[in-house]
């Protein structure tokens, strides 16, 4: 018990001290949105603990305190306690969950989801409320489109959607097969992607770093490990990052890399990855242009480093079983360390 109490208090240490904001949980807030849920969560908590407590006191009382056996007491017909029932049982849980219902129908303006009542359609909603990005949920990963009138400024990208800090940005999202459930609990609440329906939501972050996101709604055997990652950043670093993605994929200047590029285009990678600037054209899998720029991979399973991704293109079924990608063996020898070569350096 020790011991675990010590590992415990090891691992909030080293997240303290890390600064981690990898919390998934509704009251771990860095927005507006995120905040009213999490005031909201606070408030159902204390209050269900606390009726949890009364409730414990009242039945210790009356295990404590009764007298004689069961026979002896009045019959039920008898009556009496019944200002009890009328109170604790009716009277409170109705101005309780009453509050509790208005209170979150109140938070729900937060969530902007055409089909709700009061809630303008979807043709109005997508003209008030133009979309800066647009994601789409697959089995099992997310494909993030940054949308611009100007097509040379719109790009794809995929699992990691980054954000500029203090601004809107507003987010259809949508899906190409089943239906998924966007959520980054530091950020706002979830919103579904359903087939057909697009939907929407607004998202302010109010603080710089990395928050994990996740499927919020059960798509398949991998439903777990479809996860994504947040990155807020200031307009400066943001900025950066738009115009690196922007850009086409790295040049291979390296041999290896140079001989990794050759074999990601002719091998069955280019049939489902697109990286621009090449011939490798997919759409079926994420994008890959820019694949060497991110934390994670296999949608923000596994850290995205030689080890991990030479490991995910020979054996992704073993990672993520079921997963559309195959496991590619292909590659032997010095093969897939050039292919490996070339992803890393498309920054
Ligand atoms: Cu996608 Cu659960």
């Amino acid at each position: 018990m020790l011991r675990r109490m010590h590992k415990f208090l090891l691992l909030a240490a080293i997240m303290a001290l890390a600064g981690c904001h990898d919390v998934q949980s509704t009251y771990n807030v860095h927005g507006p949105a995120a905040r009213s849920i999490g005031n909201l969560s606070w408030a159902m908590t204390i209050l269900f603990v606390l009726t949890t407590l009364i409730m414990g006191i009242l039945l210790a009382i009356a295990f404590y305190r009764r007298r004689g056996s069961l026979a002896e007491h009045d019959p039920i017909e008898a009556g009496g306690g019944q200002m009890w029932i009328a109170i604790g049982g009716i009277a409170i849980p109705i101005i309780v969950l009453t509050a509790l219902f208005v209170a979150g129908l109140s938070l729900m303006s937060n969530f902007p989801i055409h089909g709700m009542p009061g809630m303008p359609s979807s043709e109005q909603m997508v003209r008030s409320m133009k979309p800066d990005i647009l994601i789409v949920g697959h089995q099992w990963w997310w494909e993030i489109r940054y949308l611009n009138d100007d097509p040379s400024k719109s790009f794809i990208t995929a699992n990691e959607l980054h954000l500029p800090l203090h601004q809107a940005v507003n987010i259809e999202v949508e899906t190409a097969d089943v239906m998924h459930s966007f959520w980054i609990p530091a950020l706002n609440g979830k919103v579904d992607m359903i087939p057909g329906q697009p939907n929407f939501i607004r998202i302010v972050a109010s603080q710089t770093g990395d928050f994990t996101g996740q499927c919020a709604e059960f798509c398949g055997d991998d439903h777990a490990f479809m996860r994504l990652l947040a990155v807020v950043q200031d307009p400066k670093a943001y900025n950066a990052w738009i115009a690196d993605q922007l850009k086409p994929g790295a040049e291979p200047t390296t041999p290896a890399a140079k001989a990794g590029e050759q074999l990601f285009v002719s091998a069955p990678c280019a049939l489902c990855h697109t990286v621009r600037g090449t011939t490798a054209g997919g759409r079926v899998a994420p994008d890959l242009t820019h694949i060497g720029s991110r934390q994670m991979l296999a949608s923000n399973i596994f850290p995205n480093n030689d080890a991990y991704l030479t490991a995910w293109i020979t054996n992704a079924q073993s990672l993520k079983p079921d997963c559309l990608m195959p496991d590619l063996p292909v590659f032997t020898g010095e093969q897939i360390t050039d292919v490996v070569a070339y992803l890393r350096q498309l920054r």
